[in-house]
């Protein structure tokens, strides 16, 4: 059968705009699905380089404004690859406009600014979607059927956390097109919308929701240099955060990121305890997942490591044969196929922006408390 054509139209070309393009020229070499996307536009405010970009990925034309890329009648789908301070206007925008709204994570740079996102889409009833991406590293997606189908029992424990270490010297400046993140007008916060957003999705995912948290956050460097003034700026970033929570699921977790974690690059990694069996997993070696469970022959009893990249294995049969790893670029390709899977089957391919803004409501949280020092509910 003959694939549908999903017309898409990309804003922002740095990282993301890469890992999505990929995903858009890669999917159907892969998945048989019965939409194939388009590469019709794609929107930067630097005409050059937007250009070279659309020479590079195979963009048919080029927008230099977003809100021209969200009026064009040949859009069917309106992908958000930039800064968190552009999300919700867009994405409003697009919805409204009838498209369907793919969003890169945090969905807004706060809880009130994520709230009107999903009602327009909502409202508009435009198939919608978060890049949280971790859900989809197939040993990510096998501890989500393991917990599903009961191995672990009750769980006991959560504990994530994200490490990076590239803001520790001070003469890393703020602002501007690379480094948005330490500006807080443009990201909203630092590691808890940045970092933990990835691990709280993922725990909600895994886990269930989070009844109440209880966090504290620290700015190590008060003042950098702003990259587009060359003044001297104040830091309103979070650098570090780290908080405790209960689910409701009565289980207790830790969470924890920072940017100050000398050695680490992009440390993600997660352990759940349950009462039959405990699983752990690690970004930096993405393909295994660790698992213990008591069940087995005393003597014998030990952690695991399961290598995921069987057949058997989520999304593995699609690649190359068993043994052979996959990557991080592979989870935006395993997304973007669940998403053209559920426009087949009418199904709501999560995270969807109403699951996003539960990860929002935490994020808030978590703030709010660091602020207040008292515990929060999320729920
Ligand atoms: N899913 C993930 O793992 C992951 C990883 C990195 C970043 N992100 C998220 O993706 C988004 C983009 O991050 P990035 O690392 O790709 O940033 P980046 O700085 O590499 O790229 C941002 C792009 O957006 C463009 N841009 C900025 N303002 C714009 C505007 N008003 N109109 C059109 N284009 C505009 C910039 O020119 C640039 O091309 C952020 O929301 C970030 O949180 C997600």
């Amino acid at each position: 059968m003959q694939a549908k054509t999903l017309r898409v139209g990309l804003v922002g070309y740095g990282f993301m705009g890469r890992t999505h393009s990929n995903a858009y020229r890669q999917v159907n070499q892969f998945f048989d699905l019965s939409y194939r996307p388009e590469l019709v536009a794609v929107c930067g405010r630097e005409a050059n380089k937007a250009r070279e970009f659309a020479a590079s990925w195979g963009y048919n034309s080029v927008e230099r404004d977003w809100r021209a890329l969200v009026a064009r009648n040949d859009i069917d789908l309106v992908d958000i690859a930039s800064p968190n301070n552009t999300h919700a206007e867009i994405a409003i925008a697009a919805a409204e406009a009838g498209k369907m709204v793919l969003c890169e994570k945090p969905l807004g740079r706060n809880l009130a600014e994520a709230a009107p996102m999903v009602k327009a889409v909502e409202q508009a009833g435009v198939p919608n979607m978060v890049w949280y991406n971790y859900r989809r590293v197939p040993a990510v997606t096998l501890a989500k059927q393991l917990i599903d189908e009961g191995a672990l029992g009750r769980i006991f424990h959560y504990r994530a956390k994200f490490l990076q270490d590239w803001t520790i010297s001070s003469k890393v400046p703020l602002g501007g097109q690379a480094l948005w993140r330490l500006d807080a007008d443009v990201s909203g916060s630092g590691v808890t919308g940045d970092l933990l957003a990835h691990c709280i999705d993922t725990a909600l995912w895994l886990n269930g929701p989070i009844e109440s948290v209880s966090g504290m956050t620290e700015t190590f460097i008060k003042e950098r240099t702003n990259a587009v003034t060359g003044q001297a700026a104040l830091v309103r970033i979070d650098d570090a955060s780290a908080f405790l929570a209960r689910f409701e699921n009565g289980s207790l977790a830790t969470f924890e990121a920072t940017r100050y974690a000398r050695g680490h690059k992009a440390l993600y990694t997660f352990e759940i305890n349950g009462e039959n069996a405990s699983i752990a997993w690690d970004l930096h070696d993405l393909h295994r997942l660790q698992l213990f469970e008591y069940k087995d022959q005393g003597r014998l009893r030990g952690w695991r490591s399961i290598h995921v990249t069987d057949g058997e294995h989520p999304y593995m049969k699609h690649w190359w044969v068993p043994g052979l790893q996959i990557g991080y670029e592979h989870t935006f390709i395993h997304q973007l196929a669940d998403f053209l899977g559920g426009l087949s089957d009418g199904a709501r391919t999560g995270p969807t922006f109403t699951d996003a803004l539960e990860t929002e409501k935490v994020i808030d949280a978590v703030l709010r408390s660091a602020t207040s020092g008292t515990w929060i509910r999320c729920t």
